[in-house]
C-alpha cells in the first residue's frame, strides 16, 4: 500500500518509522515532512493545512491510506475531505476533532455526561470574567482560551492580579487570536499527570501503554509551558487498578458521549489525566497522537500499526489484538535555545550519521532540514532522542548518553526527564 502521512514533526517521524515495519507498506509519503523524515519517507512540499493540494496529491499518486495527525488540519476537516474524495483516512472528522479544538465543548461534554474533570465556568466577554474573578476566593485558578493555541493557551494564575491579566490578554489583547473569543476558568487540580493515547473506532476503545510528558521548558518543572520537553513510558503512577477505573469512568463514557452527540470519534484519542486525591480526572482531550508521547509509546508497539489504523477507519477494531513490549522507553527533546520563545534556525547539527541517526537509540526529527547532506535546525523542538530498554533507568541512561554526543548551537534540553 501507498501511505501518505500529513504533518512534519517528531510524532509523524515516529508514526512513519513504525508504519514502515508493516509488510503491507510499499511506500510512504510525508507532507511536508522534515530533514530526518526524508531518510524514511518521500517528503512532499505541501503545507499540512492545504486540503485541496493534499487531496489532489493523494488522488494523482494513487494513495491507498492517509494518516492525519496534527491538530489544525484535523480541526479543519482534512479527514473529511479525503474521505469525500474516496481516499480512506485515519483520524477524526472535523465534527469529532472539536473535542480538542474547543475547550468549551469538551468541558460541557464532560459535565453533561458526568466525566470527572475540574469545576469550571465559561465566559464570552471579559467584563463578566473579570467580575467573576473579583468575587473568587480560591487561587490558583486556570484560565484557558477556548480554541487551539499551539499548546500555549493555558495560564495558571496564582492570584487575582495574574488572573485579571490572563483574562485581559486572552480576551481583549487576543494573544491567541480568535481562540480567545471564549475562555474557560477552572479549578486548579493537583496530582501526577498521565497521558493515555487510545485507538478507537467509535465503538471499541483500546488504550495504548501510558506515558508521562514534561511540559515545562526547564528542569524541576520551571519555566514556560512548551509542547513537551521529554516523555517516558510507562508512566509509573498509572497502575493497572487506575487504568481499570479510567476505562470505566473516563474512556468508555467519552466514546459514548461523542456518539450521543452525533460526533462519533474515530482515530487516536488522547486523554490528558490528573490523578487527584479524588480519583483520576480529565485535564484535556486531544484529538490525535501526543507529541512527544508518541515517541515513547509507538517504539513499544509490537503489532502492525497500519493494520490497527485501518481497523479504526473500517470500524472493526474489536477483532484486532494489540501487543506491547514490557520494556521502558524514554525520549529527551533537544530544543533550540530560546524555545518556546524566539530562537534561531539553520544551525548545523553534528553527531548524527547520514540517516540522521545514532546507534542504539532512535532519533526522531521534529524540526530539522537536510541541505547538502547536512542536518540543520529548523524549529523550536529539534530532535527527540529516544531509547528503549529493560528499565526506565537504563533507557534514560542510553538516551542521555546519546544526547551528549549531539551538538548544535544553543542546544537546550532538560536533564531531569523521568527523574
Ligand atoms: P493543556 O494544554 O490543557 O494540557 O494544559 C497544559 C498544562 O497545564 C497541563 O499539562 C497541566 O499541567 C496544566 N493544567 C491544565 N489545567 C489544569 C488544572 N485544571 N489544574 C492544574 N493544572 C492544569
Ligand atoms: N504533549 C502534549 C500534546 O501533544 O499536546
Amino acid at each position: 500500500m501507498k501511505v501518505l502521512v500529513v504533518g512534519g514533526g517528531g510524532r509523524e517521524h515516529a508514526i512513519i518509522r513504525k508504519l514502515s515495519e508493516s509488510p503491507k507498506v510499499e511506500k510512504i509519503y510525508c507532507a511536508p515532512g522534515n530533514g530526518g523524515i526524508s531518510c524514511d519517507a518521500e517528503c512532499v512540499a505541501i503545507n499540512a493545512m492545504n486540503k485541496e493540494k493534499m487531496v489532489t496529491f493523494a488522488k494523482d499518486n494513487h494513495i491507498d491510506f492517509v494518516v492525519v495527525t496534527p491538530d489544525d488540519p484535523l480541526a479543519d476537516g482534512m479527514v473529511d475531505i479525503m474521505e469525500e474524495a474516496g481516499v480512506p483516512a485515519f483520524g477524526p472528522t472535523a465534527r469529532a476533532a472539536i473535542i480538542e479544538s474547543s475547550k468549551v465543548f469538551s468541558k460541557d461534554l464532560m459535565k453533561k455526561y458526568g466525566i470527572p474533570t475540574a469545576n469550571y465556568e465559561v465566559f464570552g466577554d471579559s467584563d463578566a470574567a473579570l467580575a467573576f474573578i473579583q468575587e473568587h476566593q480560591t487561587f490558583p485558578v486556570v484560565v484557558k482560551a477556548d480554541g487551539l493555541a499551539l499548546g500555549k493557551g493555558v495560564i495558571i494564575a496564582v492570584d487575582k492580579n495574574e488572573a485579571e491579566n490572563a483574562i485581559r490578554s486572552i480576551m481583549e489583547d487576543k494573544i491567541f487570536g480568535q481562540s480567545g473569543n471564549q475562555i474557560v476558568i477552572e479549578e486548579f487540580m493537583t496530582g501526577p499527570e498521565v497521558s493515555v493515547l487510545a485507538f478507537t473506532d467509535g465503538k471499541t476503545v483500546k488504550p495504548m501503554v501510558s506515558s508521562k510528558d514534561h511540559k515545562r521548558a526547564l528542569d524541576n518543572d520551571k519555566g514556560l509551558n512548551t509542547g513537551g520537553m521529554g516523555t517516558v513510558s510507562p508512566n509509573p503512577y498509572y497502575t493497572d487498578e487506575i487504568a481499570q477505573e479510567c476505562m470505566k469512568t473516563i474512556f468508555l463514557p467519552t466514546i459514548d458521549a461523542m456518539n450521543q452527540e452525533g460526533r462519533p470519534f474515530k482515530g487516536c484519542l488522547y486523554f490528558g489525566l490528573m490523578l487527584t486525591s479524588n480519583g483520576p480526572k480529565v485535564i484535556e482531550y486531544n484529538c490525535r497522537f501526543g507529541d512527544p508521547e508518541t515517541q515513547v509509546v509507538l517504539p513499544r508497539l509490537q503489532s502492525d500499526l497500519l493494520e490497527i489504523m485501518m481497523a479504526v477507519r473500517n470500524e472493526c477494531l474489536e477483532g484486532i489484538t494489540i501487543e506491547w513490549s514490557n520494556e521502558a522507553a524514554a525520549c529527551v527533546i533537544m530544543a533550540s535555545g530560546g524555545y518556546p520563545g524566539k530562537y534561531e534556525k539553520g544551525c548545523e547539527i553534528t553527531g548524527l550519521n547520514s540517516k540522521g541517526q545514532i546507534d542504539d537509540v532512535i532519533i526522531y526529527h521534529a524540526g530539522t532540514k537536510k541541505e547538502n547532506g547536512k542536518f540543520l535546525t529548523n524549529g523550536g523542538r529539534v530532535l527527540g532522542i529516544t531509547a528503549i530498554d529493560g528499565t526506565l533507568e537504563s533507557a534514560l541512561k542510553k538516551a542521555y548518553d546519546a544526547v551528549s554526543n549531539i551538538c548544535f548551537k544553543n542546544a537546550h534540553y532538560r536533564t531531569d526527564i523521568g527523574k
